[in-house]
């Protein structure tokens, strides 16, 4: 099927097809067919298989769009939001655009955002106003928001009506669509819009640029269907669909070929990787991760893990260790159960604890993160208290944490919310020193220990120390020759702070042999 016809269908499939669309809004901007969101449809998940397509190619007509021209894109998101944007400069830089680190230096600027919570969004909208004085000074800058927020009928019609100097807006499913969004933006002079709200592909080969040659994220599957009952994600993804072992092996392979040291296996629930690969009989996660475990590469990693799908041959595979680390992130977002059942997450507080316990008893050395919400609609304080209880209780060492955020269309934007703001920023405010003193107390361990870093590069902060990470995500800055960067090195801890760790090199090993 080509594009065309799988536009087409798309919008056949869609109850919300262009003409029958919400048209009052659009109607006002545009005389032309575009397709725009609906996170009803988006909500819709279909029976339909998925295609795997192998067939991406720039067509003739588009070859040589990019020369002379530079593209920048700025990224707002998740791992998942990232490696994205590794794949449209793939797609630009095919195109035959160069890349630039300069907005004012670029011919088209991207904005890959993210919807998550409204703070993220609102940076988006900041940087929109900013860049509406770079469009007036540079009326050829072709100026495009993607990524998360495009899936969101609401920004879609917010960037109509308040922002109509943006020149393209796509989807998260649209991605492989770019050259001929950006064709049509060259050749139209109203805004492009084309967001697909259902998508059930898998394309295997578009072109990518990886940031860096040391850490590389692939993925191995796409969308959720969790529907947690805060959370986006499901709508702006699309239903979860796995890419083929072979796919990702060869991948992995093919990167521990050219010499990179870790690679991340991206995915909003990793644990649900195979549920709907039906030709495999149960091959998932743990399955995977067997395999994978086996390339020559020295460091393994996965994000995000949904408690709920974590089965006990998926521990047993980590327990083997290796070149799979010993840091698992977690989500638990909530440490009451009631909480926990009003966020659909479908895990008791028991069955969470009960789930670390066999990880440990598995993994007795491994480092535990996690996510966690506060100021849930009607949480109240003795449902935040077992947060707190929980987390102590688990030992956790990290922890990213949320005042719950609103978003348009999920099931808890309608509750009735009896929690002050104040109290939920006090909450966070609690939640926070409690996670920071555990931060600090599980780096106080390392004191004279000697540590495995994979250095990384020069600190942010100063040219002169190099920066790594431990098998356990841990930062360490230390003084070192610029040779060691790309390499795994031991480093022994001198001193420890709240969120890094400084120390010695004390030996530099040779990178993993390439086959
Ligand atoms: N797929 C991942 C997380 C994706 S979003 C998972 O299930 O773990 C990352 C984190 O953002 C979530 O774990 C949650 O803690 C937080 N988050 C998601 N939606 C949110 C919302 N509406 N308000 C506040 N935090 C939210
Ligand atoms: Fe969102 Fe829940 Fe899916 Fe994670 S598992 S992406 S929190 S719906
Ligand atoms: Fe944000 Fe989308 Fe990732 S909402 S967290 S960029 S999947």
């Amino acid at each position: 099927m080509n594009e065309e016809q799988r536009l087409e269908n798309q919008q056949v499939e869609s109850t919300n097809s262009p003409d029958k669309k919400s048209t009052e809004d659009y109607s006002k901007y545009f005389d032309k067919v575009m397709t725009a969101p609906s996170l009803k449809d988006a909500k819709q998940r279909g029976k339909e298989e998925v295609k795997y397509q192998n067939d991406f190619a720039i067509s003739e007509e588009f070859r040589g769009m990019g020369e002379g021209r530079k593209f920048y894109i700025r990224t707002y998101g998740c791992q998942m939001n990232e490696h994205d944007t590794e794949v449209m400069a793939g797609i630009f830089m095919a195109l035959g655009y160069e890349p630039t680190e300069s907005v004012e230096d670029a011919n088209v600027i991207l904005l890959n955002t993210c919807a998550v919570r409204e703070n993220a969004e609102n940076k988006v909208f900041g940087e929109l106003g900013h860049l509406k004085v770079l469009k007036l000074e540079k009326p050829d800058l072709l100026l495009g928001v993607c990524g998360c927020m495009s899936q969101e009928e609401s920004v879609v019609n917010k960037i109509l009506k308040t922002y109509n100097f943006v020149d393209m807006i796509f989807g998260t499913h649209n991605i492989h669509r770019l050259p001929n969004i950006l064709h049509d933006a060259y050749m139209s002079k109203e805004m492009v819009v084309e967001v697909w709200s259902k998508e059930g592909d898998v394309i295997e080969n578009l072109p990518k640029v990886r940031r860096g040659k040391i850490k590389g994220w692939v993925n191995i599957m796409y969308g959720c269907d969790k529907f947690c009952t805060y959370c986006i994600v499901p709508y702006t993804r699309g239903k979860e669909r796995s890419r083929r072992p072979e796919e990702i092996i060869q991948e992995v392979r093919h990167l521990a070929a050219q010499g990179f040291q870790e690679v991340t296996l991206l995915g909003q629930n990793v644990n649900a990787y195979g549920k709907d690969l039906e030709d495999l009989f149960n091959y998932r996660l743990g399955d995977l991760m067997d395999d994978l475990r086996k390339i020559d590469i020295p460091r393994i990693r996965f994000t995000t893990s949904h408690p709920r799908d974590f089965d006990d041959h998926l521990i047993e595979v980590l327990a083997k260790g290796g070149n799979l680390m010993n840091h698992i992130h977690l989500p638990v977002q909530s440490g009451s159960t009631e909480v926990l059942k009003i966020m659909a997450r479908k895990y008791t507080r028991e069955q969470y604890l009960e789930l670390i316990r066999k990880i440990k008893a598995a993994i007795p050395d491994v480092s535990l993160t996690t996510d966690i919400i506060v100021g849930y609609p009607n949480e109240t304080d003795e449902q935040f208290e077992e947060t707190l209880s929980l987390y102590k209780e688990v030992g956790f060492e990290t922890a990213y944490t949320f005042i719950y955020s609103p978003r348009e269309g999920t099931p808890a934007a309608e509750m009735q919310d009896n929690v002050p703001m104040n109290v939920k920023k006090d909450r966070l405010q609690r939640l926070n020193s409690l996670v920071n003193e555990s931060s600090a107390e599980a780096m106080k361990k390392y004191q004279d220990q000697i540590v495995e870093v994979l250095v990384e590069g020069e600190s942010k902060n100063n040219p002169d120390v190099l920066a790594g990470y431990t098998s356990k995500s841990k930062l360490v800055n230390f003084k070192g020759p610029n040779s060691a960067i790309g390499k795994i090195v031991k480093v022994k801890i001198t001193q420890t702070k709240t969120w890094s760790l400084n120390g010695e090199m004390i030996e530099q090993q040779e990178p993993v042999e390439v086959k």
